[in-house]
């Protein structure tokens, strides 16, 4: 982002009104060059409004990322991480994959955090609607040296960690639904986006992008195509990076916890938080579906489903799980 505009939104963050004159006079800009930054920014989607005699507001204070702040919260509890807020990237995944690819040095637990991702990925090739420090946008990157297998088991852990961030920031009890979404109310809060570069038994780059929906409006979410909430909905107002570091500390502590004792331990309370545990569900992937009631995950990752022909777990990327509406 173009300095002055930066300088302006951090200007503006308070919530209070602050004159053209001023903000230029502060930047050694003309009031021209401050109201095309002030247009720009609201191109992207931030609610400033102009009074006469008055100036520029926002809607809404603003709280930005502050990546020294969140380097320090992160150091203070024992991560030796590299933190890095970009304000605007095409999705924090893909520049995390771009770095491992270019054979940048990178160190388990180092993490990516945009205000704004233009190019957002969901999973199946979705997109995720990515609006200006409306949500959190998170990437982590990880390794794994017991191949791609285990990547499985890793993918689930995220929707627990995620569970504990919110419950301990926002007091919210989220639910799960197989593979990694998390769903507050039968809504989507959050979503999880686990990526793979690697050889299937040994060595694996893990990239582990998270979104988690802090103060979405129904103007930022008109392409969502499925129910979504946030977190301002259930009036909670939430520092994004409380958050951020809340979400790290829980995502290093459950994968500690996996690489000690696998994802056995974490089974019943990953199904106790299943939102279609033992419900009539259907599994489809591209051409074949299945139906059955839901049983939850098995110690490998996979979904188990009970029908006529007994107990059988699904396992891989492309299966989606859908609540089967009977009568
Ligand atoms: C999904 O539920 O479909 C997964 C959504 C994952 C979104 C996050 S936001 C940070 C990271 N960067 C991306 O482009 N995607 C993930």
């Amino acid at each position: 982002m173009h300095p002055s505009k930066w300088a302006i939104l951090q200007a503006l963050s308070g919530g209070d009104f602050v004159s053209g004159e001023q903000l230029g006079q502060q930047l050694a800009i003309s009031r021209a060059a401050v109201a095309k930054h002030i247009k720009s920014l609201q191109q992207m989607g931030l609610d400033i409004f102009c009074v006469t005699g008055k100036g520029y507001c926002l809607s809404a204070p603003l709280t930005l990322l502050d990546a020294e702040l969140l380097q320090r919260a992160l150091t203070a509890l024992g991560y030796r991480a590299q933190v890095q807020v970009v304000t605007e990237i095409d999705s924090t995944n893909s520049q995390l994959m771009r770095a491992i690819r270019a054979g940048q040095r990178l160190q388990p637990g180092d993490l990516l955090l945009a205000e704004r991702q233009t190019a957002g990925r969901g999973r199946r090739g979705r997109q995720w609607v990515s609006p200006f420090a409306r949500s959190l946008y998170f990437s982590m990157y990880w390794r794994l040296f017991d191949g791609i297998q285990a990547a499985m088991g890793l993918s689930l852990l995220v929707g627990l960690a995620v569970a504990d961030a919110v419950a301990a920031l926002a007091g919210q009890q989220v639910q799960l639904k197989w593979p990694n979404d998390v769903l507050l109310n039968g809504k989507k809060l959050a979503g999880v986006l686990v990526e793979l570069e690697g050889t299937a038994e040994g060595h694996c780059d893990v990239i582990i992008g998270i979104g988690i929906n802090c103060y979405l409006s129904e103007h930022d979410a008109q392409n969502i195509n499925q129910p979504w909430t946030a977190l301002n909905q259930y009036g909670v107002s939430i520092d994004r990076n409380e958050l951020a570091v809340a979400l790290y500390h829980a995502l290093q502590q459950r994968l500690a916890r996996y690489h000690q004792l696998g994802l056995a331990a974490v089974v019943d309370e990953w199904n106790q938080l299943h939102a279609y545990q033992n419900q009539p569900v259907m599994l489809l992937t591209g051409e074949k579906q299945w139906r059955g009631i839901c049983r939850g995950i098995d110690c490998q990752g996979g979904i188990v489903l009970e029908n006529d022909s007994g107990r059988r777990s699904y396992y891989g990327g492309e299966i989606s799980l859908r609540r089967e509406v009977v009568g």
